[in-house]
């Protein structure tokens, strides 16, 4: 019913911490959910579900799948109510053809410059997926802000990135502990104690939901 690609030609921002805290939060939210590990260098998704199992939580379909993801997108979005797709830290194949058929994009940023530079010269490859998929939404989500009460990052990082994208999600994912340990442990940061990653889990939840519903 809705395929939900994460990400971003420049790694290591967050885009496999986020797949798995949104397939747990969408299962919960009673959809069936399957998620898909585009990237064929990296195991994170395969090993997170194993972890899982293995921790006895509620199980969450991975699959890995490389090359043109076109058609198989398309076959699973007609099966599951949620396909979340976890794309390589790069300019791929899969990013391009998952470009083509999904109705959103998320990309995650750091705001710091080193991430904004790259994010922003996504651009010419974003228009180009519009060529195909006129209604692709594409939205940018700041992941490990600062949580000091002091830090601008996240004001500035807004207004740079507000001059290329529409739509920057109004809920920020810091920079917390509970992310990368519960990942870690084949849990979401939902399974985890920290209400505050809880909470920020959710109303990202909510914005895609916001976002997918109104278009
Ligand atoms: N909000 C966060 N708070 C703390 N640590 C985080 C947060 N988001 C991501 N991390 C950590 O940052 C590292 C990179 O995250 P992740 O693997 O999700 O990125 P990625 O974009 O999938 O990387 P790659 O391009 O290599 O696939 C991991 O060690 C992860 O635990
Ligand atoms: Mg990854």
């Amino acid at each position: 019913m809705m395929i939900i690609a994460l990400g971003n030609t420049k790694g290591g921002v967050g885009k496999s911490t986020l797949t798995t805290n949104l397939a747990v939060s969408f299962q919960q939210r009673g959809k069936q959910v399957i998620v898909v590990e585009a990237d064929p260098t990296v195991r994170t998704l395969s090993t997170w579900k194993q972890d899982r199992t293995d921790a006895g939580r509620s199980p969450i379909t991975v699959m890995r799948q490389a090359g043109n993801l076109r058609d198989d997108l398309r076959d699973l979005d007609s099966k599951y109510d949620i396909v979340l797709v976890d794309l390589p830290g790069k300019d791929s194949r899969e990013m391009r053809t998952t470009s083509t058929v999904a109705d959103l994009l998320v990309i995650p940023c750091q705001p710091h410059q080193i991430d904004i530079d790259p994010t922003v010269e996504m651009i010419p490859l974003l228009e180009e997926a519009r060529d195909y998929n006129p209604d692709l939404i594409v939205a940018v989500v700041l992941n490990r802000a600062s949580t000091h009460a002091w830090s601008t990052e996240e004001k500035d990082a807004r207004a740079a990135l507000g001059e290329s994208f529409e739509h920057i999600l109004p809920t920020a994912i810091h920079e917390r502990n509970a992310f990368s340990a519960s990942t870690g442990r084949g849990l979401s940061a939902l399974e985890s104690s920290d209400k505050k990653a809880q909470h920020e889990i959710k109303s990202f939840t909510d914005d895609i939901e916001r976002l997918i519903t109104n278009g």
